[in-house]
């Protein structure tokens, strides 16, 4: 495995391997490295000839009040988990070699942005979008997978592929979860350990909403109700939000049908989570 930190060899790298008509596997992270990001570097190295992950923690997609400065790193147990993984350029550039200078062109996402994190995280996606933006040009992967557990970040992507017509493959891969159901996060080590224990409640909340789907419910709003009854009475958390959408489309319904998203965002004292189940209503 080779760490690369400058854009300039990573693209001369992959235009190498392109010209020997190699397909290139990108998953793109914020490193602090879990079983989640291993899912997804497993299945490019399946489906792909290279396999590239980049490290960076992206200052553009945080708030002025959000985690940069406590989002974790441990950049060499990352890369002892990347080799094992078997990655071929663990693309690891520093703040400065990605953004340099203020931009002169700022990438805006218009949609799928005034609900769930876009409304919480007024210009994180205009930041995720930005640097992916930057990342496909550096990496021209032929496939670059992305979690299912950030599923507006996966409608974003995809509205940025087909708005700029970018020639790479979206693959979204499912959630992994812990044994008790809490969906695998970066963050979950900022948990205190009374909130690790509450926090499976967000998991059982949705697995309940899902239940009453089946019986019948079609009500969003009794959904959200007792999805927040059961998050309220169950754990400390505040509820930033819980909503339901259409999805990929992300837009409000009044009766549940077709292919549906239902998440929730729950903060705790020095972490706020999140979670969502995408299900198909016949
Ligand atoms: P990060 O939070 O490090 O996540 C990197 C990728 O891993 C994302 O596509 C995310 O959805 C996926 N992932 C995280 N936890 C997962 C889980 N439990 N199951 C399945 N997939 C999971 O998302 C980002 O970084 C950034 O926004 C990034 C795309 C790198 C842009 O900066």
């Amino acid at each position: 495995m080779k760490v690369v930190t400058t854009i300039k060899d990573m693209q001369e790298l992959i235009l190498k391997q392109k010209s020997q008509g190699k397909s290139i596997g990108f998953v793109p992270t914020m490193g602090f490295l879990h079983e989640g990001h291993l899912t997804l570097l497993n299945r490019a190295r399946k489906e792909n000839d290279i396999v590239v992950l980049s490290i960076f923690v992206n200052p553009l997609q945080f708030g002025p009040k959000e985690d940069y400065a406590e989002y974790p790193r441990d950049f060499e147990r990352d890369r002892a988990l990347a080799e094992s993984e078997k990655v071929d350029f663990l693309f690891y550039p520093s703040v400065e070699e990605m953004y340099p200078t203020s931009p002169s062109v700022k990438v805006t996402v218009q949609e799928r942005t005034d609900v769930l994190c876009g409304s919480s995280r007024p210009g994180h996606f205009d930041g995720v979008a930005t640097v992916i933006t930057k990342f496909f040009n550096i990496i021209m992967p032929t496939r670059a997978y992305f979690g299912k557990k950030d599923a507006q970040q996966v409608a974003v992507i995809e509205g940025l592929i087909s708005d700029f017509n970018i020639p790479v493959n979206l693959v979204a891969v499912d959630i992994v979860r812990e044994n008790d159901g809490l969906a695998k996060s970066s963050r979950n080590v900022n948990l205190l350990p009374t909130e690790r224990k509450e926090a499976t409640v967000l998991y059982q909340s949705l697995q309940a909403a899902n239940a009453a789907i089946d019986k019948g419910e079609r009500d969003p709003i009794k959904i959200i109700d007792m999805i927040c009854e059961v998050i309220g009475n169950e754990s400390s958390g505040v509820i930033d939000y819980v909503q339901i959408y259409s999805y990929p489309q992300l837009k409000p319904l009044e009766k549940l049908e077709g292919t549906i998203i239902i998440a929730l965002a729950v903060k705790f004292t020095k972490v706020r989570l999140i979670d969502n189940i995408i299900t198909k209503i016949d």
